[in-house]
């Protein structure tokens, strides 16, 4: 299912100041596996999750994700493989501040040009399952910490990634 090969990422802030954060990374997840990646602060796991996630390209490196090569895709195809296929929860949820549960739940849906209308029960219903069902129009900076989390885990499921 996911394929990487000598897969690299290279922040660059300057010429003195250059940041390897991945270093030839192979790795190979077999469809329906559950896979953890460990290391210390700092070592680059959001660093590949972003990569994995489709959100970044690497510096150098190739990425499979079934028999796509996307470590050569352009922004527009990298957004549309993320639409369909791939469910994110980020380390600091990245809920947007001016919409609602509900809205921010829909957010997927909208960028894929999907009519809202239709999906709407599904949103609730997602709500619902993370035990949000009763606060479908606060806005993130009136949910605790574990109700935005649960947000965000909603909002990765609504493509049925
Ligand atoms: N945009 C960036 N520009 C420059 N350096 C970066 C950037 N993002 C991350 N880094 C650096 O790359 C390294 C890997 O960062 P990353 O966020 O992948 O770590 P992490 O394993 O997710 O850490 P944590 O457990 O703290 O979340 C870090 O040393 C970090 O300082
Ligand atoms: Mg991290």
């Amino acid at each position: 299912m996911i394929r990487t090969l000598g897969l690299e990422k290279t922040y660059v802030l300057s010429a003195e100041n250059i940041v390897r954060a991945l270093r030839g990374v192979d790795l190979e997840i077999t469809q329906g596996s559950y896979v953890a990646i460990m290391g210390p602060s700092g070592s680059g796991k959001s660093t590949i999750l972003n990569l994995l996630g489709c959100l970044d390209r690497p510096s150098a490196g190739q990425y499979f994700l079934g028999d796509q090569d996307v470590s050569r895709m352009d922004d527009d195809a990298l957004s549309e493989v993320r639409g369909r296929r791939i469910g994110f929860i980020f380390q600091s949820y990245n809920l947007i501040a001016q919409l609602t549960v509900l809205e921010n739940i829909q957010v997927p849906l909208f960028y894929q040009g999907r009519n809202l209308a239709h999906t709407h029960e599904h949103c609730v219903e997602l709500a619902n399952l993370v035990g949000l069902g009763d606060r479908l129009d606060h806005r993130p900076n009136q949910l605790s910490g574990g109700q935005q989390q649960r947000v965000a885990i909603a909002r990765s499921l609504v493509n049925d990634p």
